[in-house]
């Protein structure tokens, strides 16, 4: 089938090169004409495992290209809308001008036959707003929010859990779930689950599945709190009560709390969005989910100052990552790029490494002391924070790595580090919820 992927960024980069890969022809769009060449010659803008493979080889086999220029995407059936829906500056609302300016520029060239497909995460509504704005063309308008988690895209749109068509009531719907049936033949023959629902329901369904995955971050990390002011161990707690299964063990690792593109912004944009529709109550505990995140960030500096007897001035302090979580180069909404930035306010000298996303770092925060090479950035460090838990952090031997620093403290923000070990090697070991 001929499709088009409106917006080149995390989401839409990765789903046009999978359904190219699927067998579809496949034009991606984008207004950025950068983003558009590297893409062009099979190099992904950001890291992303497996991408840069699937790039390639769709491209060889001619069934993918990229473009600036949308008319190209004339042709398509299907159009997926992929394009981001970042926070309002100073507000807790999404930016939907992206989207807008999405269909209004595939408005143009829809047809009876075309199907406009919505995939960035948006508020509830959007969609009903956005099939009046299509319905003069005849065309079809669904929602289709996407899970993937940055660092697994490529697996997570490949064969993800399930598949969420929000459509239009009656016989349209059908029509167009029967097209996009076709365009995920390959996926549901897999036995996915595929449920399909009312446009509000689609819509809500990705919002209310990353408030949950939120709200479950901010449980285990006030549970972090009481264990910090209780001397119990937040480790233990979460497995234990990770054994059962209602409760699970996933997503209940305490530490540094939740960054990125995604969860921050979007439970803000679930509570202006329910106070429009006059449901802020429903969603209030949000708030508070995001102050606990927000003030582990604020508990992260305060361990290391504590660990460095009181003060950061002049003391060397070297940050392992950048990256909002490991196996991504993504620093929105970074949680260690923001405790870089406090330590560094409050007279650290800081030095921050990652093995990926240091270019995006240094675009975000160019005051702070970057070096790539692990090993060169702890060498001479008073203190060592490991707050983002890539696999070269999390297989650091204390031994060795003692050899290179100038003070032996160690403060683990993602407790995924064996305390006796270090302790035995002679470090300060500190962490966020362990005594
Ligand atoms: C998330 C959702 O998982 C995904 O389904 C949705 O489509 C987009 O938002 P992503 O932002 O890629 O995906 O990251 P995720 O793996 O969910 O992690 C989010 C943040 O939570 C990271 O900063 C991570 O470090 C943190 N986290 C995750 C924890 O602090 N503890 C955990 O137990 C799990």
């Amino acid at each position: 089938m001929k499709i088009s992927v409106i917006g080149c960024g995390y989401l839409g980069a990765v789903h046009a090169a999978a359904m190219a890969s699927l067998g579809h022809e496949v034009t991606g769009v984008d207004v950025d004409t950068a983003k558009v060449e590297a893409l062009t010659s099979g190099r992904p803008p950001f890291f992303e495992p497996g991408l840069s493979e699937l790039l390639v080889k769709a491209q060889e086999r001619g069934k993918l290209e990229f473009t600036t220029d949308v008319s190209r995407a004339a042709d398509a059936t299907v159009h997926f809308v992929c394009v981001g829906t970042p926070q309002k500056p100073g507000e807790f609302a999404a930016d939907v001008t992206y989207v807008d300016a999405a269909v209004e520029s595939l408005h143009p060239h829809l047809t009876a036959t075309s199907v406009v497909v919505g995939k960035s995460t948006v508020p509830v509504g959007t969609a009903e707003r956005l099939a009046g704005v299509i319905a003069d063309t005849g065309a079809a308008m669904m929602w289709n929010p996407e899970f993937l988690r940055e660092g697994h895209a490529v697996e997570d749109t490949l064969h993800p859990n399930r598949l969420v068509y929000g459509v239009a009531d009656g016989e349209p719907g059908q029509a167009a779930a029967a097209t996009l049936d076709e365009v995920y033949a390959s996926i549901l023959v897999e036995d996915t689950p595929r449920m399909i629902t009312d446009f509000a329901t689609a819509e809500l369904v990705k919002t209310a599945a990353n408030s949950f995955l939120a709200t479950k971050i901010s449980f285990i990390n006030a549970m972090a709190e009481l264990c910090e002011a209780s001397g119990a161990d937040v480790t233990q707690l979460a497995d234990a009560i990770g054994m059962d299964d209602r409760i699970g063990r996933k997503f209940l690792n305490a530490g540094l709390g939740f960054g990125g593109g995604c969860l921050p912004k979007d439970i803000r944009a679930f509570m202006a969005r329910a106070g429009e529709l006059g449901a802020d109550q429903a969603v209030a505990f949000l708030k508070e989910i995001d102050s606990i995140n927000m003030r582990r960030r604020v508990r992260m500096v305060d361990i290391a100052r504590d660990a460095l007897g009181g003060s950061f001035i002049g003391k060397k302090i070297t940050i392992l990552g950048a990256a909002f979580k490991p196996d991504s180069d993504d620093v929105r909404d970074s949680p260690a790029l923001a405790v870089a930035r406090l330590i560094a306010t409050q007279g650290g000298l800081v030095t921050v490494t990652d093995p990926q996303a240091i270019d995006n770092a240094k675009k975000s925060f160019p005051e702070l002391n970057y070096v790539a090479d692990t090993a060169e950035a702890i060498t001479g460090a008073e203190a060592v924070l490991l707050l983002t838990e890539w696999r070269e952090y999390r297989d650091l031997d204390p031994a060795a790595t003692a050899e290179l620093v100038r003070g032996k403290v160690l403060v683990d923000g993602r407790n995924v580090l064996t305390p006796e070990l270090w302790r035995a090697a002679g470090w300060t070991y500190r962490a966020l919820g362990r005594p």
